[in-house]
C-alpha cells in the first residue's frame, strides 16, 4: 500500500496505472473509517484493478458552526485498516494542497442540492462537489464508489458526474448498519453508551413507516407521525430537523407514499446530528 500526500504525485501514480492498462476505482472518505467505508472499499476492489482511498477532512463542506475542528481523525488506525484490506493507494493530502492560497473555483449542482440537507446546511454540497471534482481530476478513476447512507450526496455527485461528462462508472453501495439498525457513521463516536443505545430510534421509526406503507398506509402525515412517535418512544429528547418523502432520482417532494420513493430524515440525537433514509 502506497501513501501519497500530494496531488501531483497522485496524478502521476494514477496516470502510470492507466498506462499499464489497469482500471482504477476511487473511494473518497474523510477518514475515521468504519465498516461502512470498508464495504465501499470491498466493492471498489471487485470493480477495478487498482483501488485508491482518499482521506481528506474537507473544510469547505462544513458550516461555520459545524464540527470541522473536532471531526474524528485517526490516521494511524485508518491506514492499518486499509493496509489489512490491501488497498493500493491512500491519498491523504494536506488542506493547502487541495486549497492553495487564492483558491476560488467551485463546482455546484444547482437544483437537487436545494432540499433536505441543502436547506439545513447551506454551501455543504458545494463543498462536497468541489472536492470530489478535484479528486476525480487528480485520480482519473474509471469507477467511483459512494454510500447510500448519504443519499442526497450520492445523487448530487451522480448528477455532477453526468453533467460534467466524467467518464466514470458511478456506484452507490447500500448502507451498512449496526446490529440494532443504527447506520454506521464516524459521528457515532460522539455518543456515550446510553446515548448510543437510543440512537437506534431513527431506523426504528423509518422501519415502522416502511411496515405501515407495506400494510397499505397512504397518508404521508400518518407516516411522518409514526416515525416521530416511534423515535420519541426510544429517545424522548430527539429533535427532528426534517422528515421528507421524495422521488428517488430527482428528489422532488412527494405528497403521498409510493413504491420506490425515499424517506430521508435528519435529527439531533443527544446533540449529535444524524441522517438516515429508507426506500419504500
Ligand atoms: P464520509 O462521511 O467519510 O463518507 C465516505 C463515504 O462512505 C461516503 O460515500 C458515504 O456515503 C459512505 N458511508 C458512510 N457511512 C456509511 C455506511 N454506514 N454504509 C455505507 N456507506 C457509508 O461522505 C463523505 O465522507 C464526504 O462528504 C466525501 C464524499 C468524502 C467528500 O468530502
Amino acid at each position: 500500500m502506497k501513501i501519497i500526500r500530494s496531488s501531483k504525485k497522485m496524478s502521476q501514480a494514477a496516470r502510470e496505472c492507466v498506462a499499464t492498462g489497469k482500471t482504477l476505482a476511487l473511494v473518497p472518505t474523510m477518514g475515521a473509517l468504519h465498516d461502512g467505508h470498508l464495504a465501499l472499499v470491498e466493492r471498489a476492489q471487485k470493480s477495478a484493478d487498482i483501488v485508491v482511498v482518499s482521506i481528506f477532512v474537507n473544510p469547505k463542506q462544513f458550516g461555520p458552526d459545524e464540527d470541522y475542528l473536532n471531526y474524528p481523525r485517526d490516521n494511524r488506525r485508518d491506514l492499518a485498516l486499509l493496509r489489512e484490506r490491501k488497498v493500493d493507494f491512500v491519498f491523504m493530502p494536506p488542506v493547502e494542497d487541495i486549497y492553495p492560497e487564492g483558491f476560488e473555483t467551485f463546482v455546484s449542482v444547482e437544483q437537487i442540492t436545494q432540499t433536505l440537507e441543502g436547506k439545513s446546511r447551506p454551501d455543504h454540497f458545494r463543498g462536497v462537489t468541489t472536492v470530489v471534482a478535484k479528486l476525480f481530476n487528480i485520480c482519473r478513476p474509471d469507477v467511483a464508489v459512494f454510500g447510500q447512507k448519504d443519499y442526497q450526496q450520492a445523487q448530487t455527485l451522480k448528477k455532477m458526474t453526468t453533467d460534467l461528462s466524467y467518464p466514470i462508472k458511478f456506484i452507490v453501495a447500500s448502507t451498512v448498519r449496526e446490529k440494532d439498525g443504527l447506520a454506521l457513521s464516524s459521528r457515532n463516536q460522539y455518543f456515550n453508551a446510553r446515548e448510543r443505545a437510543e440512537a437506534r430510534c431513527l431506523i426504528v421509526g423509518l422501519r415502522a413507516a416502511h411496515e405501515a406503507f407495506k400494510a397499505g398506509e397512504t397518508s404521508l402525515i400518518a407516516l411522518k407521525t409514526l416515525i416521530s412517535v416511534e423515535a420519541e418512544a426510544i429517545c424522548p429528547t430527539i429533535k427532528f430537523e426534517y422528515i421528507a418523502l421524495t422521488e428517488f432520482e430527482t428528489l422532488e417532494p412527494l405528497d403521498a407514499p409510493q413504491k420506490g420513493a425515499m424517506i430521508s430524515l435528519a435529527a439531533s440525537v443527544h446533540g449529535v446530528r444524524l441522517i438516515d433514509n429508507l426506500r419504500l
